[in-house]
């Protein structure tokens, strides 16, 4: 299991340093979470933090964006230095025209999909995808319960990726720790994003190595 860590939950006054923080605990990603307060009712960062923290680490940046129109920003978040972008399906951007914009910028590209937005909705923007996020809280906030129900849609998803025979990852966002990692593994999930578990813990470096084991 690739792991990670969401930077929502690090102390944002020393972003840079947790970040390299992180980067000696083993994480794989860093999974930098953008919200405007308007897809989301919480304001996080945008661009151009992302920038000043970038060399920090050459781990890849997982750029989470829980904003409404995320065509607008993709070569913002391109310049900051972004390795794989995400955006919404629910968001109001045209999907198919923001998933080129980032695949033109060298980017890979992720889709992702709220609690009530069912597996199939992917389905027809999987081939040109390298990524899908499932989240498993209701995006905006840290420290939530995982939703042990959206296994079922991990299953889906990963079913029909199978099917099709491409390499798409699936990547789980929220409320993962050691407590449900068994269960997300088992569904099938490549990447789990965890926050509360790695930042709160007395040893990240121990967290990290204990949820990648699986
Ligand atoms: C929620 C974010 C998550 C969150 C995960 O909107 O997308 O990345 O920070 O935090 P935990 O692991 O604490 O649920
Ligand atoms: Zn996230």
């Amino acid at each position: 299991m690739l792991i990670a860590p969401s930077l929502l939950s690090c102390d944002f006054s020393k972003m840079g340093e947790e970040i390299a923080r992180m980067d000696k605990a083993g994480a794989d990603w860093m999974h930098l979470d953008v919200m405007d307060g308007h897809f989301v009712p919480n304001i996080t960062f945008g661009a151009p933090v992302i920038k000043w923290v970038r060399p920090f680490t050459d781990k890849p940046f997982d750029v989470h964006l829980m904003i409404s129109d995320p065509l607008r920003y993709i070569d913002d978040f391109a310049d900051a230095g972004a390795d794989i972008i995400t955006l919404h399906i629910e968001s109001d951007s045209d999907i198919d025209k923001t998933i080129e914009k980032i695949k033109n910028r060298g980017i890979k590209a992720g889709l992702v999909l709220k609690p009530k937005t069912p597996a199939e909705a992917v389905f027809p923007y999987l081939d040109k995808l390298d990524l899908v996020l499932i989240m498993t809280v209701e995006p905006g906030f840290g420290g939530q319960s995982f939703m042990a129900d959206m296994m079922p849609k991990v299953r889906a998803v990963k079913e029909e990726i199978t099917k099709r025979g491409l390499s798409v990852l699936i990547e789980a966002d929220g409320g993962i720790g050691e407590a449900t990692i068994a269960e997300v593994a088992e569904a099938g999930v490549d990447v789990s994003v965890a926050g509360t578990a790695v930042f709160k813990a007395d040893d990240p470096s121990q967290a990290i190595k204990k949820l990648a084991a699986y």
